[in-house]
């Protein structure tokens, strides 16, 4: 068998938005029994809440969609350029950083951002950071995410 699409997603922190896609997009290949095909991953640009579990908050919102989130926070390390097939960029920020980052040409043409694949919020520019806002900001980040994930396992599958 081909070797699995590897996907990494990218926050700042990987306490929010990136465990919060790597969960969604789990759910959604276990759901379409691709797991076989896919592997998901997710880590932040900055280290400072490395080997925690997502924010609380948003553990609590996620769980009530049905979605368990154990990932535990790690920086983004040089090697992920070369491991993953294709690196998801949750803001601009991350966006800039992560070409910045990247190693070789091959590398940076992996980073997409997560709202070219999200058609349902045209105020937004990217995928807000919720860590200073309230019970509607990390509702927001996951309604986003669930349709940008389900528009970018599409286009892998097709691409594939
Ligand atoms: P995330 O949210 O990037 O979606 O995980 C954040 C979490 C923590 C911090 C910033 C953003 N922080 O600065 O501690």
């Amino acid at each position: 068998m081909a070797d699995k699409k590897r996907i990494l997603f990218v926050c700042l922190g990987n306490i929010c938005r990136s465990p919060a896609a790597e969960g969604i997009m789990n759910h959604l290949i276990e759901q379409e029994k691709l797991t076989a095909e896919f592997k998901i991953d997710s880590a932040g640009l900055y280290g400072g809440h490395a080997g925690e579990l997502p924010d609380r908050r948003m553990r609590i919102h996620a769980s009530k969609r049905g979605y368990d989130l154990t990932h535990r926070s790690r920086p983004v390390k040089p090697s992920d350029f070369d491991d993953c097939d294709v690196i998801v960029a949750m803001d601009n920020n991350n966006y800039s950083s992560l070409k910045n980052l990247a190693p070789t040409i091959e590398a940076e043409k992996k980073i997409v951002r997560m709202i070219d694949y999200i058609h349902s919020f045209p105020y937004q520019h990217s995928v807000p950071d919720p860590y200073y806002e309230g019970a509607e900001g990390f509702e927001l980040v996951l309604d986003m995410l669930e349709e940008g994930c389900r528009n970018l396992l599409e286009s892998l599958k097709e691409g594939s």
